[in-house]
């Protein structure tokens, strides 16, 4: 077996529908090794969900694959029949959380009829209340949640305890890679802490081995990461380890995502907090080149027509034109960014 938890390469998803072509996912590529937790960041619409469902091989009707490759554990999940998947990939090799998937649960159902039709789906059998009891409890306490909560229906469950059984359920097969979208965003502050802690806890455990988690939340991820992965408009910009990334960001989308978002030291704190200049470009229609350039105040004249290259840096993977011999003495587009 591929020792990778995942590989993807020159990934590409879209929204067709008659509103046009959404460029959601727009060639990204991403190496996961066994053990990592990654977190992937960026603003509300960049491609996040569309990545996380594409890479699971489970999109919604509108999303479509255009092309690239996906392997998780060297299974190519974009090639594989629907029943290898079930069989072989899903909840053995990979589970995934979508995002809300709180919202999805059957409201009629009790926490543990939902894993009695979680376990009848994956293997084609059906399961008693003891059954599903005996294989869920040791996991549930293994976790710190009482086995108590196999028994109540969800609407029952506060937010944050939901979303902890949530990740529970979905854990219950020791899958290898966890996949989870913004497994705290709804959450109270005591909530995403107790999230964050289970999230570790469960790799350290043994549970499962690699973690992808997907947030907007940077604080969140620098608890819970080792590495982050910047997405900006559909394309990765930045790849790093989360503490190098955080405090010396290489790319100019992450040194404004991070200003705009970092708290403000107490002597500056009479100034504004500076936000990103400019909107989030409509993926109907990218620019052109860099697709940052209208929003970057050190874009040079070849970022307005060419596509940066992911160039490599001290460790990191930055796809922008001022790692390049073209940056060391490109000429800056002069401009006047508007605040937003
Ligand atoms: N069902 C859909 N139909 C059309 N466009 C969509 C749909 N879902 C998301 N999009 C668009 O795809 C882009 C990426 O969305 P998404 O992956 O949800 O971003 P994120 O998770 O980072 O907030 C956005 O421009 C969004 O408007
Ligand atoms: S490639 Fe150019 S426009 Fe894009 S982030 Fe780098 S400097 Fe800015
Ligand atoms: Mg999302």
């Amino acid at each position: 077996m591929d020792k990778n938890a995942l590989v993807v390469k020159n990934l590409k998803g879209y929204y067709r529908g008659t509103f046009g072509v959404v460029h959601a996912v727009d060639g990204v590529s991403l190496k996961v090794d066994e053990g990592e937790r990654v977190g992937i960041a960026g603003e509300s619409g960049c491609g996040k969900s569309s990545f996380a469902q594409l890479i699971t091989g489970t999109t919604t009707p509108l999303l479509h694959y255009e092309g690239g490759q996906v392997k998780v554990y060297g299974y190519d999940i974009w090639k594989i029949s629907p029943e290898k998947m079930r069989k072989e990939v899903k909840c053995k090799l990979m589970s995934y959380v979508p995002q809300a998937m709180l919202n999805s649960l059957n409201p009629t159902k009790r926490v543990r009829e939902f894993i009695a039709d979680m376990m009848r789906e994956r293997t084609g059998r059906k399961y008693s209340i003891d059954e599903v009891r005996e294989m869920a409890i040791e996991h549930f306490e293994r976790l710190g949640l009482d086995g108590y909560v196999l028994d109540v229906y969800p609407h029952e469950l506060s937010g944050g305890m939901a979303q902890r059984v949530i990740t529970a359920i979905s854990t219950l097969g020791s899958p290898k890679l966890l996949i989870t979208d913004e497994p705290t965003s709804a959450l109270d502050v005591t909530s995403q802490k107790r999230m964050i802690k289970l999230m570790i806890d469960i790799q350290r455990e043994g549970i499962i081995k690699s973690l992808i988690c997907i947030s907007h939340d940077l604080a969140a991820l620098n608890q819970l990461c080792d590495r982050i992965v910047i997405m900006y408009a559909g394309v990765f910009v930045e790849d790093g380890r989360v503490d190098e990334v955080i405090n010396n960001p290489f790319h100019p989308y992450t040194r404004m995502l991070m200003d705009s978002l970092l708290p403000l030291e107490p002597e500056t704190k009479d100034k504004e907090l500076s936000s990103i200049s400019g909107v989030v470009p409509d993926l109907r229609n990218p620019p052109p080149g860099c697709r940052f350039h209208p929003r970057c105040d050190q874009c040079m004249e070849i970022c307005t027509r060419k596509e940066p290259p992911e160039v490599e840096k001290d460790g990191r993977i930055v796809k922008c034109w001022l790692y390049t011999k073209i940056g060391e003495k490109g000429k800056r587009v002069k401009r006047h960014l508007e605040r937003r």
